[in-house]
């Protein structure tokens, strides 16, 4: 065995914050970013779809920014700010994206729900607010084979102009 690989496998000191709560944790430098949230950290809201940067699954925000956490490692997180879907509620209540999820079916089997979440809640801290289209090509970095999508537009849409939602005529 390589002495690479023998460093590849000693565990590294990463500080971060997640979700607004510092976190001291260890890791092997390949670790995965998504396998640190969802195995150390058991925040497991961040789902692991394709584990390549395709389905979008994963997304979580990394400073601010929508980033696919399957595709980064853990030790690139040190320093970072991370959010995952488990903080986007609040004293008990739904984050506004969840609520409107719920009321406009943008939802099924709820696998690729954490991550469109996330790459939503970064398109709406923009302040400016999203054209259909624009919804459109956020959503295209995400694979959902249950809504049909509709919903999901409609969902995000509602965030942005309260009563547009359909309730789900999808
Ligand atoms: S699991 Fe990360 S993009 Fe699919
Ligand atoms: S709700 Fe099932 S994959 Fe999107």
């Amino acid at each position: 065995m390589s002495n690479l690989s023998v460093q590849d496998k000693e565990k590294v000191k990463v500080s971060l914050s997640v979700n607004g709560r510092g976190v001291e944790g260890e890791a092997e430098p390949r670790k995965l970013l998504s396998d640190f949230i969802r195995d150390d950290l058991s925040l497991t809201g961040t789902h692991v779809g394709c584990e390549h940067g395709v389905c979008g699954s994963c997304t979580v925000l990394y400073n601010g920014k929508a980033v696919r956490s399957c595709l980064m490692f853990a030790v690139q997180a040190n320093g970072a700010e991370i959010q995952t879907v488990e903080g986007l509620a609040k004293d008990g209540e739904q984050h506004p994206l969840q609520q409107s999820f719920t009321e406009c079916h943008g939802l099924q089997c709820g696998f690729c729900t954490p991550g469109i979440l996330m790459s939503s809640v970064e398109m709406l801290n923009s302040g400016e607010e999203p054209t259909r289209q624009e919804i459109k090509e956020m959503l295209s970095g995400h694979l959902c084979r249950c809504t049909g999508y509709t919903g999901i537009i409609e969902a995000i849409e509602k965030v942005c102009k309260p009563n547009e939602c359909k309730e789900g005529e999808n």
